[in-house]
């Protein structure tokens, strides 16, 4: 299984997002390693892999944070590369954190108010909220606001400071802030991470939402293997910062590197290869990527 697999009608389109023999260094360690992939509009694409694989690394990439030191990244049609990071929101790219990131004495509103003014024309910080121009885009920005409180079912937590809500909301929020944006096209880190499976069940059911009744492209990065398997059109896999498979969730779960890189060398895999994405083989790499999935989870955010 090579790298060129995905959905169908993705043919003969262009793509949204071209991550292009991307390598990124740092003192020596090679964070990404000459990585390609492509991201098709209305794509839910997911990268997974062990910790330091270069997944956060590959999102501080495309959102500008990051330089890498070869390759192109494109973003409808587009190159990113030496565009600084407030340009490439503003082209349409929006991010939630491994850690989250909320002001914690806002509340739910105004976290996701203040997540809206990428949209707004006049200097909303300088100007204040309540003034002039200001104030009537505010309102026009409001409704916008109050459709993603709706959306992810914010509203009985709309007034309260982000610091006394559960963890499982704070991460909902963080979705909100990024939705409000509007995103062309919205990078997900860990959305489920540290949330129990009542919350990560929310997570996904909102993560497939947003796909179907927004419309908006997804990367998402994700170590609960039952989320990605779940909900990607298609998964790239990365181990020490080289992609080491892609392919449709099936194929990439039974994938023999994948495998390896999950459980580690001396598991076998039972198979020359692992061609056969038939039943026994795909249970056996289900079962074998499932089962790691609390000792990657448990080895920390990175
Ligand atoms: N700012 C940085 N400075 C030095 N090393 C970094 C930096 N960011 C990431 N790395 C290293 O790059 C590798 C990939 O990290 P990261 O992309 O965060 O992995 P992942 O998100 O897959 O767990 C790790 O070895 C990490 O320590
Ligand atoms: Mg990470």
């Amino acid at each position: 299984m090579d790298t060129t697999a995905r959905s169908g009608d993705d043919q003969g389109r262009a793509p949204l997002v071209t991550f292009e023999d991307v390598t990124l260094s740092f003192e020596g360690l090679v964070a990404i390693d000459d990585v390609s992939f492509e991201v098709y509009p209305g794509q839910l694409f997911a990268i997974i892999g062990p910790n330091g694989a270069g997944k956060t690394s590959t999102f501080n990439c495309i959102s500008g944070v990051y330089h890498p030191s070869a390759g192109r990244i494109t973003f409808e049609g587009r190159d990113l590369l030496g565009l600084p990071p407030h340009a490439i929101t503003e082209l349409g790219i929006a991010r939630t954190f491994q850690n989250v990131e909320l002001f914690p004495m806002l509340t739910t509103l105004d976290n996701l108010l203040v997540g809206r003014h990428v949209h707004y024309r006049s200097n909303w910080l300088r100007d204040g909220i309540w003034l002039g121009r200001a104030r009537r885009e505010e309102v026009a920005h409001r409704g916008r606001v109050e459709e993603i409180i709706d959306f992810l079912d914010l509203e009985s937590f709309r007034d309260k400071p982000a610091s006394f809500l559960p963890y499982g909301v704070q991460k909902r929020i963080e979705l909100g802030r990024a939705l409000v944006m509007d995103p062309k096209l919205l990078l997900l880190d860990e959305p489920a991470a540290g949330m129990n499976l009542e919350e990560t069940e929310d997570v996904a059911r909102y993560i497939l939402d947003v796909k179907e009744e927004l419309g908006i492209t997804q990367i998402l990065v994700e170590h609960d293997m039952g989320v990605v398997m779940d909900l990607a059109d298609e998964v790239a896999v990365l181990d020490f910062g080289r992609k080491i498979a892609q392919g449709r969730p099936a194929e990439v779960q039974s994938h023999p590197e994948v495998i390896r890189a999950y459980l580690g060398a001396s598991t076998d895999v039972g198979g020359d290869g692992g061609a056969a994405a038939g039943g026994d083989a795909a249970r056996t790499g289900e079962a074998a990527i499932g089962d790691t999935t609390d000792r990657v989870t448990d080895g920390g955010a990175s």
